[in-house]
């Protein structure tokens, strides 16, 4: 037993894995092929919501009025190259180099001249650039309080007066129940080239921001590497409670990020924050 107890019991609040999920090498191949397949609910949504969004976000604030949009957690371009042809200024930033490299060979080849940023978005420091910033996909939930914060602050300064913020969280109706499996890929798959084994396991921790671990243990033949995603759930008070001091004028909720209609029961919520 003597160094796998680390393995197999729950690990400290936050922390780290051994290797970044979004950047790592192998990892981000199949993240990209998930992107790019447009019926998959995965890295990105299915790519009808994606133009059902796009649409939307249109409407709500109008290119031709709110130009310049930066997209934080640009993934792949795949929002990014909508909200150019919709008219919008774009600039995308994002920490997965494989990423970033094809949504710039994209915008070269579709000559939609998308600014696009390798870097986290938790270091950006634009003063009153853009009228939308847009997170989209549930990454503000990905953050500890702390970091969501610092996002808030971060995107605040960078809107002009007036703009908008527009992102999405899961409820907590989409929290896991903790669990631990393992599955064994021999030919090798989406968490190594080499054959692997894949121990996974959910776990809850009672802390002020209910927070959620995934926790992917990949051992292979001669390495063991282990990704830890965080997570955390969201009530519109909850949103609002977090945003209240950052200084934004105008908060309005919605069921999702192509504009359905607000419910107490529903699985994921839209904010749109206006400074
Ligand atoms: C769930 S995907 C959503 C992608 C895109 N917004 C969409 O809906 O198609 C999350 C994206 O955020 C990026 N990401 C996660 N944390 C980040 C950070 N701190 N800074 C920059 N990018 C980040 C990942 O690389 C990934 O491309």
């Amino acid at each position: 037993m003597i160094g796998f107890e680390k393995y197999l019991t729950k690990p400290e609040l936050y922390a780290p894995g051994t290797d970044n999920f979004w950047d790592d090498e192998h990892i981000s191949k199949g993240l990209l092929e998930a992107h790019l397949d447009p019926d998959l609910d995965a890295a990105t949504r299915k790519h009808d919501f994606l133009n059902r969004s796009v649409d939307w976000i249109s409407k709500v604030a109008p290119p031709s009025q709110y130009r310049f949009l930066l997209d934080l957690g640009c993934g792949p371009g795949l929002y990014a190259e909508r909200f150019s042809r919709a008219g919008y200024i774009v600039t995308g930033v994002d920490m997965s180099r494989r990423s970033i490299a094809y949504a710039k060979e994209q915008s070269l080849r579709n000559g939609s001249r998308i600014d696009y940023l390798c870097r986290d978005y938790l270091s950006i420091d634009y003063v009153e650039l853009f009228d939308v910033v847009t997170l989209i996909y549930c990454d503000y939930g990905a953050l500890s309080r702390k970091d969501r914060i610092v996002l808030l602050e971060k995107v605040y300064q960078a809107l002009k007066p007036g703009g908008k913020f527009i992102f999405d969280v899961f409820t907590p109706q989409m929290r896991k129940k903790e669990s631990r499996s393992w599955h064994f890929s021999g030919k090798g798959g989406f968490w190594s080239e080499k054959p692997y084994l894949c121990l996974e396991a959910v776990y809850q921790y009672d802390d002020e921001d209910s927070t959620e671990l995934r926790r992917y243990i990949v051992m292979t033949e001669d390495a063991v590497k282990c990704y830890n995603i965080w997570d955390h759930f969201f009530t519109r008070e909850a949103l609002l409670s977090e945003a209240r001091g950052i200084g934004f004028n105008a908060f309005e909720f919605y069921g999702d990020v192509a504009g359905k209609e607000y419910s107490d029961t529903g699985e994921t919520i839209c904010g749109v924050y206006t400074r």
